[in-house]
């Protein structure tokens, strides 16, 4: 088992804390001289139990001020360091999630492709909880051992003898700890596991209840989600027996040696007590007085006073409590690191692979012109899903794309935004790499409707003006036109403050689309590329919406993925595509005449559908 951390992912840790040196400074000092106190307190009942045993208890109430004194300045120190710890903790947490956050809104979309929503919704939660109460750790790996120090100092101070019983325990008490923390961050790590799990199942069944209904499988997701939650459980049951073995041990074998400590301390006060009055009668007898006899008298009396058996006890108690929470604290840190791992490991140490260039451009006037020069691409390694393919778009060019289904059509058009880099060849615009263009600028001047309709939980109008911040109702409103949505979006009572509901569910799947037609023309862009935008319109509605994006394609290029052969009969050019491959390019016209695969894919559709388009 891995009981070690990465000392770089300690300090990456660390690094979070660096902004808030000051307060944490604040809080660390505060909790040191709180760690010390105790050993002020300890030396105080001493000097209570002397005096009283003595008969002399005149400076009795100095002593009491003392101890009320020390307990004051305690409890000041710790609501201090409880404020400002807590404080340094909520804000590291903030920070570890805003940089979780932007790291994950900037990855590239293969990696969401692989990764589960709710393993990463854990990881932000969860993992950065855990993180979060670095800064109360960092003050007990501090507070604790000065305790324990100070405690050990008191105790070889007072009597060694009573020492050595209790230097017996501690290999013993080590010994219990390190039994049971041992798994403790294997079992913790189960545990989230299991945790990420059940919440990767809530958000997939509670995303698509449709499916869920539709298939009847209400029981069975039920089934599953208690398996899963059953599992998350019992990891987490396993993790919590053997922590809360951890206290009760310790305190257990403590109360083994407190018997013993009481045994031997009661034979050392009854020596004292012997000794005392032998020693007195004989300093009496050499005629000694004052502070010399009682010099004398200490040095050649054995054994422990009672105050002197009392500081050693209350000094044992607290070294056994520093003890303990020294165990219960490595247990934590354990507990944390594996929160820093999986950190690391799911989000920070990815890094996007499609980083900008270092000295990557902003774009300035954009033409529109896009090539792909003997480009080759593939999801996995073994399967490449474009093989060479090369492509010249003029500016102002509406092209289409056709093909069948998983021929890589929607893979082509994703490398023009850049979603994914070509594993060979490149693709530009206006000439230029597009590798050597800031994302940020390329992607402004390009809109994209995806295949698969996505819309937010919010208003109609929230929905189209994404694609523009600060866009005008003017603005949206004729993108909606144009995109055929003003409509259906005024027939609406609400009009354009109509709510769409979670993932536009409130909306029939052809408004939908227009909807982010809009949102894709809102923003005037260059580049236009719709993925079978329009395929979930009837053939009326869509020859409207068709017209209206052609009325303003003259000066923008437009790539259009569409399987209906009304949408792309009228592009400037039809790219055909067969297994990741262009297999004919040309107008709709040439390819019929030259009887290829175009043909064949316009007679049968022909046939198929009845004459449709
Ligand atoms: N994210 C992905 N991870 C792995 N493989 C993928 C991914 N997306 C697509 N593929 C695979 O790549 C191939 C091409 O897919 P692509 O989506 O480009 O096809 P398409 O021509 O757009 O098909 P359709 O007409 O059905 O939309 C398919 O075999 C598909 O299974
Ligand atoms: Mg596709």
């Amino acid at each position: 088992m891995k009981q070690k951390i990465e000392t770089s992912r300690l300090k990456s840790l660390l690094g979070f804390l660096k902004p808030y040196r000051g307060k944490l400074t604040v809080g660390l000092v505060a909790a040191a001289i709180a760690g010390a106190i105790p050993g002020g307190v300890a030396a105080a009942v001493k000097e209570f139990a002397d005096r009283s045993g003595s008969g002399n208890i005149s400076g009795i109430y100095v002593v009491a001020g003392a101890i009320v004194g020390l307990y004051t300045v305690l409890v000041l120190l710790r609501y201090m360091q409880g404020t400002v710890l807590a404080e340094v903790s909520l804000r590291v947490g903030n920070d570890l999630r805003r940089t979780l956050y932007s790291h994950l809104l900037r990855m590239p979309l293969t990696y969401f492709d692989t990764q589960r929503t709710g393993n990463l919704m854990s990881t932000m939660t969860t993992d950065v909880a855990k993180l979060q109460n670095a800064a109360n750790w960092v003050k007990d790996s501090i507070a604790l051992p000065i305790t324990a120090v100070t405690m050990s100092v008191i105790l070889v101070r007072t009597s060694p003898k009573l020492v050595l019983i209790t230097v017996a325990v501690v290999p013993l008490m080590a010994l219990a700890i390190q039994q049971i923390t041992r798994r403790l961050r294997a079992l913790s790590q189960t545990a989230q596991g299991k945790q990420a799990e059940l919440n990767a199942l809530m958000d997939e069944t509670l995303s698509s209840p449709r499916v869920i209904k539709a298939f009847a499988a209400e029981e069975r997701e039920l089934n599953r989600f208690a398996k899963v939650a059953d599992g998350a459980i019992h990891a987490q049951m396993r993790g919590i027996r053997r922590s809360a073995l951890l206290g009760p041990s310790v305190d257990w074998i403590g109360s083994v040696a407190m018997a013993v400590i009481l045994v031997i301390g009661a034979q050392e006060i009854a020596l004292h007590t012997s000794d005392m009055q032998r020693v007195t009668k004989e300093a009496a007898a050499a005629g000694l007085l004052g502070p010399a006899r009682d010099t004398w008298v200490a040095a050649r009396v054995r054994g422990l006073s009672i105050g002197g058996f009392l500081q050693f006890v209350f000094a044992a108690n607290e070294l056994s409590r520093a003890i303990g929470g020294m165990g219960a604290l490595r247990g934590a840190l354990l507990d944390m690191f594996g929160a820093v791992d999986r950190i690391h490991e799911e989000v920070l140490d990815v890094h996007p692979e499609i980083a900008d260039d270092p000295d990557a451009i902003e774009l300035g006037d954009v033409k529109g012109a896009l090539t792909l020069e003997d480009v080759t691409y593939g999801y996995t390694l073994e399967t490449p899903v474009l093989c060479g393919v090369t492509l010249d778009i003029q500016p102002g060019e509406t092209v289409a794309f056709v093909g069948a289904t998983g021929s890589g059509k929607s893979t082509l058009v994703d490398l023009i935004p850049r979603f994914i880099d070509p594993w060979t060849g490149c693709v530009k615009l206006d000439g230029m790499d597009l590798r050597k263009i800031k994302q940020g600028s390329l992607r402004a001047v390009m809109a994209i409707v995806p295949q698969k309709t996505v819309l937010f939980a919010g208003t109609i109008f929230e929905n189209i003006a994404y694609g523009k911040p600060g866009a005008t109702p003017d603005d949206v409103e004729l993108a909606a036109r144009a995109a055929g949505a003003h409509g259906f979006v005024m027939s609406k009572p609400d009009g354009y403050a109509t709510l769409v509901g979670e993932r536009g569910a409130m909306l029939s799947g052809g408004q939908a689309q227009r909807i982010a037609i809009a949102r894709a023309l809102v923003c005037k862009p260059h580049v236009l590329i719709l993925d079978e935008a329009t395929s979930a319109l009837d053939s009326g509605t869509e020859a409207a919406v068709q017209d209206a994006i052609r009325a303003g394609s003259h000066d923008r290029t437009t790539l259009v993925v569409a399987h209906r052969l009304s949408t792309i009969v009228d592009a400037d050019r039809i790219v055909v595509m067969q297994a990741g491959s262009i297999v004919e390019i040309g107008t709709h016209d040439v390819l019929v005449a030259s009887g290829g695969v175009y043909a064949r894919l316009v007679e049968s559709q022909l046939r198929g559908e009845g004459g449709e388009s």
